[in-house]
């Protein structure tokens, strides 16, 4: 294959073992090698996702080879190209589309790429960019322009990609739906409210958080009404400033205890929408709520690549912004994982490539 001088081994942040944050190490491996369809990026940048804290503590989906590795989202230069690859050049920016699919079995030829049975995801199925090099199929990187910088790219695909299809596309948000965004300031939430506003304009955008300062950052970021779930009930607070009607919708990436909470913020024919359960996923319920108010649950998981590019295309031209908090060095993994677990985020943390 044609390629710069790349070196045998390459640094990464792994596990062997599942359980604790602690498990995290610096790791010296291998650089993967490339298949004839596959490109070799030099990772500048990549981002955390609540996902690589659930990987590291648990795993119930998937069976990784050992040391795994996450990093979902990479953003870098090609350093290698695979013998069939055409359109990618040594050099070219590149950002990945994590949601790796086979487009080969009966979903994905019908265009149902998210439920594909061969599915792949970057950092999960397959080891990330939580190293200094990965590999990718070439059918699954998107050129980065030049004014876009590595950390703002690579922060969207996970969060951008999902919150994007699952308002958009599963949700079926409208310019006068009101909608209710539970757990509004990490990664998912920031570009959920965004989505909600810039794209589709909706009518009032309400959002919960937990603490006075991330209560202004999400008005600074847009949210109409910003309810802190530590000193009311959501809830509650919903009904009251709906006049007891309800929203049209809520995104809930929450569960544990919102879940409820979430149904009851909903009017008659409301659609509740959730692709996470970052705080449990056996939540009580009331199915009385569900069937009375005839409330719609839709799950999403994902995107679809014309979901993801359609995302960029707002990236690119500035309509929507990557909230990154904090850029850090790859090797400064501990912190960041801490950042997330202890929720501390607002919005993103980029881990970069001194
Ligand atoms: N299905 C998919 O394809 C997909 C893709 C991306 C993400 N997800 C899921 O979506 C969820 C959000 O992901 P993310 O990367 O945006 O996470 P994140 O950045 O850590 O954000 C989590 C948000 O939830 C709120 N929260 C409320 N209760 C919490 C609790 N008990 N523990 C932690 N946070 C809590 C946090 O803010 P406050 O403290 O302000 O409430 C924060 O806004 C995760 O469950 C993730 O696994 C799923
Ligand atoms: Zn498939």
């Amino acid at each position: 294959m044609p390629s710069t001088a790349i070196p045998e081994t390459m640094t990464a942040v792994g596990f062997y073992e599942h359980g604790s944050l602690d498990n995290l190490q610096l790791l010296e491996v291998e650089v993967p090698s490339i298949g004839p369809d596959e490109v070799l990026v030099d990772v500048k940048a990549t981002s955390l996702n609540h996902a690589d804290v659930f990987s590291v503590r648990e795993l119930d989906h998937y069976t990784p080879e050992y040391p795994h590795w996450g990093g979902m989202d990479v953003a870098g230069d090609v350093a290698a190209v695979g013998e069939n690859v055409t359109g990618w050049e040594i050099g070219d920016r590149v950002v990945v589309n994590p949601f790796i699919r086979c487009l080969e079995c009966e979903h994905c030829v019908r265009g149902d790429f998210m439920f594909c049975r061969n599915r792949k995801t970057m950092g999960e199925h397959r080891r990330g960019g939580f190293a200094e090099y990965v590999d990718a199929p070439q059918r699954y990187l998107i050129a980065l322009p030049d004014h876009v910088s590595y950390e703002e790219a690579a922060a969207v695909p996970i969060a951008g990609g999902t919150a994007y299809r699952a308002l958009m596309r599963r949700g079926d948000l409208q310019a006068d739906d009101e909608l209710l965004i539970v757990g509004a300031t990490g990664g998912v939430g920031t570009y959920a409210v965004q989505i909600a506003n810039e794209i589709c304009n909706v009518d009032t955008l309400y959002g919960t958080t937990s603490t006075d300062e991330k209560a202004e950052f999400l008005s600074d970021l847009g949210v109409d009404h910003v309810i802190d779930y530590t000193e009311e009930s959501f809830d509650e607070r919903i009904w009251d400033l709906t006049d007891k009607r309800g929203v049209d919708v809520v995104y809930d990436n929450v569960g544990g205890p919102a879940w409820t909470k979430s149904m009851r913020s909903l009017h008659e024919g409301g659609r509740l929408v959730t692709s996470g359960a970052t705080a449990g996923p056996n939540p009580e319920t009331e199915m009385r709520l569900i069937f009375i108010r005839a409330l719609d649950i839709r799950g999403s998981s994902g995107a679809d690549p014309g979901d993801l590019q359609r995302l960029f295309d707002y990236v690119f031209d500035g309509t929507i912004e990557s909230i990154v908090q904090e850029t850090m060095p790859l090797d400064e993994y501990e912190r960041a994982y801490e950042m997330m677990a202890e929720r501390e985020l607002y919005g993103k943390v980029a881990l970069v490539q001194e």
